[in-house]
């Protein structure tokens, strides 16, 4: 008899437990709703970080406008690291970060900002520091009581280790720790994240590194860097998309906007990474960038297609030859629309609205232009017009076309 109760007993048990365990084991539900916003240290400074750039870069993010046009976190990249102590606790950079993360947490939090550091699944980090391998739990906490805000999480050296294990032992760690963390993987698309990642981290990287270029590839050896088209076309846009929305997101990298590209250029690498929600995290120097770099990171109609609380990512709507149509339902059953030249030469394009019937089966929506017309305005130029006359378009070498279209009344 006394069997069945013990076994009652036991279940009752792993339930309590199980249902302890689960009250942890999911990723912060309330972060990322819309793409998020910042800056990192990385495709600018790599390993040359120390805490008064940071400080710096928190300063120069509210007084260059970016925060009031939606930025909010300030991403210290890889190599903010000192060694382990005894208790195997993970310490800074004594030289580099001499005040520590705490206090520096304590005057980006002080800025209305927020902060972000950068581990990685393996023993080493990509620059050869300290990773979180067998750390996980007791790094969440220490991130917790520095006042993290944020976490990207690498994948080098991670040799033999299961991608889908390794992150969610990390997810698992930060939601041990109470405190609101983003969760930023950063495996480069390798494992097909968008498959399995979508319960696990708020965003995941869909390719290798960016480098500022329009259409190259870097080759390192054992890896490549990526221009912009090479990132755009890397994955097929229209089957990723499916996996994205509020919460997780498609991460085509940070941006190389205001590191020498052309204006052009710059301008349209801004206007994809917004369209295809990537979340929107600058990799130039704020502190000197130009007026007009300035300009294109805070264009506030352009991140709003970005952060249009449908959470829907563009769909490819036309290609042919240099030219790309994207499409992106946005709310009110209003549509962002972007007209990008490939080329190198400028490209005349007349679009005739009534002629390209509008299908997204992945979201269900649908535009017969012949039967509802739309009021547009361009997003750079400032200009409008509407769908029933066919667009004229003259787009510059390497330049975008982004257009908001609105339902006519
Ligand atoms: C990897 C990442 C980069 C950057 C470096 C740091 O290459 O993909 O974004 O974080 O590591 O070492």
């Amino acid at each position: 008899m006394l069997r069945p109760v013990t076994a009652v007993y036991a279940c009752l048990l792993s339930a309590v437990f199980l249902s302890g365990a689960a009250a942890h084991a999911q990723k912060n539900p309330d972060l990322a709703l819309t793409p998020p916003m910042g800056w990192n240290s990385w495709n600018t400074f790599a390993c040359d970080v120390d805490e008064k750039m940071i400080r710096d870069m928190a300063d120069a993010m509210v007084a260059s406008g970016m925060k009031d046009a939606g930025y909010e976190y300030i991403n210290i990249d890889d190599c903010w690291h000192g060694e382990r102590d005894a208790n195997g606790r993970i310490q800074v950079n004594k030289k580099t970060f001499p005040s520590g993360m705490k206090a520096l947490a304590d005057y980006v939090h002080s800025k209305g900002l927020k902060i972000g550091i950068y581990s990685d699944a393996g023993n080493t980090t990509c620059a050869g520091f300290p990773g979180s391998r067998g750390h996980e739990y007791q790094d969440a906490q220490t991130y917790a009581e520095w006042g993290i805000d944020y976490l990207k999480y690498d994948w080098c050296d991670t040799k033999d280790i299961n991608p889908i294990g390794a992150y969610t032992t990390m997810r698992d760690a930060l939601a041990k720790t109470g405190r609101p963390i983003l969760f930023s993987i950063c495996e480069w698309g390798d494992n097909k994240p968008w498959e399995w990642a979508t319960d696990i981290g708020h965003a995941w990287r869909i390719s290798g590194d960016i480098t500022p270029c329009w259409d190259c590839e870097h080759n390192w050896g054992s890896w490549s860097s990526w221009g912009v088209l090479k990132i755009l076309d890397m994955r097929d846009a229209l089957r990723l998309r499916q996996y994205a929305g509020p919460g997780k997101w498609n991460d085509m990298d940070m941006m190389e906007v205001g590191n020498g590209m052309t204006e052009a250029q710059d301008r349209s690498h801004f206007s994809l990474w917004a369209m295809m929600n990537s979340p929107l995290i600058a990799g130039n120097d704020l502190r000197t960038m130009s007026d007009a770099t300035r300009r294109i990171l805070t264009n506030k109609e352009i991140i709003a297609l970005n952060q249009d609380g449908l959470g829907i990512q563009a769909m490819k709507y036309i290609h042919a030859g240099d030219l790309m149509v994207f499409a992106k339902p946005l709310e009110n059953d209003e549509w962002g629309f972007l007209f990008l030249n490939r080329s190198n030469s400028p490209l005349d394009y007349t679009h005739d609205w009534n002629f390209f019937e509008l299908k997204d089966d992945q979201f269900n929506r649908h535009i017969d232009f012949t039967k509802v017309k739309f009021t547009w305005t361009d997003l750079w130029k400032g200009n409008n017009g509407d769908t029933i006359n066919p667009l004229k378009l003259q787009i510059p070498a390497n330049d975008v076309v982004v257009l908001r279209l609105v339902p006519k009344k």
